[in-house]
């Protein structure tokens, strides 16, 4: 695992956002096939989707060729609800960028087959190659996508219940009232993510550094589902300088020195 580290979530946004683009890039000087990015929603994309925008109205980047799924959504709420991730995914990114509509995955929180919808969401996966990029976030008590502690580290998209603490955090969405956050989501599974080829994660501000700390440096364990990137081969997360005040400091030290080692 590497950890990226940045003195504020601006630099770490945009350090992001640029590996992404180049990633994108790459991949298009060598091949015609697509590029398959994973990706999320809350607060901690926000710049860098800001800044993939950025780079798609400049010119210097185009997502024509890349086909996206996102990893949550929430279950019951109308697509057009504000704090939806539908609405959250087109509201930040793709009203702005040129991936074209049928691209686009995102799972539908109100489908009447939940199992089916989930089950045809990683035969989706499939057919369009695995995803070559994962960017995700982590939630306070270091989940992934929506996989609450005690989620199976092998488990595939499905519906979930989420904890108090999770509807908690995300009222804030919702007028600060906890009863208007659903209570259930669909999400694909840690294997679903753990599965692309490479998969880098954005945690910002103190609120992240408990969650960083136990992905970091704890056990591999269903209670902190990030954890289970340590058995990633190619797992990044970029962070700021807050979010990893609960590293030793000795393991900030080495994260530091490999990356000044491989600049
Ligand atoms: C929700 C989402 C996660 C996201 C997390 C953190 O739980 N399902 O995918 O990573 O929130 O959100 P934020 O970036 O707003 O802190």
């Amino acid at each position: 695992m590497k950890v990226i580290i940045r003195k504020d979530s601006s630099e770490a946004s945009l350090w992001a956002a640029h590996y992404i683009a180049e990633k994108i890039k790459a991949k298009a000087a060598r091949t015609d096939e697509p590029f398959v990015l994973g990706l999320c929603t809350g607060s901690t994309p926000l710049e860098t989707y800001a800044e993939l925008v950025r780079m798609v109205k400049a010119g210097e980047l185009s997502f024509k060729n890349v086909i996206s799924f996102n990893m949550d959504e929430y279950v019951g709420l109308p697509v057009e609800h504000p704090e939806s991730y539908h609405s959250f995914m087109y509201t930040n990114l793709f009203n702005h960028i040129d991936e074209p509509e049928e691209n686009i995955h995102i799972l539908n929180g109100n489908a009447i087959d939940v199992e089916a919808e989930c089950a045809e969401y990683e035969r989706q996966i499939q057919l369009a190659g695995g995803f070559d990029l994962f960017l995700g976030g982590v939630g306070e008590d270091g989940h992934i996508a929506f996989n609450e502690p005690f989620s199976s580290l092998q488990s595939r998209t499905r519906a979930v219940t989420l904890t108090y603490d999770t509807r908690a955090v995300n009222s804030r969405f919702f007028g600060n009232d906890i009863n208007q956050v659903p209570k259930l989501a669909l999400t694909v599974g840690v294997a679903t993510v753990l599965d692309s080829r490479e998969v880098v994660i954005l945690a910002f501000g103190h609120k992240k550094a408990r969650a960083l700390k136990d992905a970091i440096e704890g056990p591999i364990s269903h209670y902190c589902t990030l954890s289970g990137l340590q058995n990633h081969p190619a797992g990044t997360i970029v962070c700021d300088e807050l979010s990893v005040g609960e590293l030793k400091v000795d393991s900030y030290r080495y994260f530091k020195a490999v990356e000044a080692a491989e600049a």
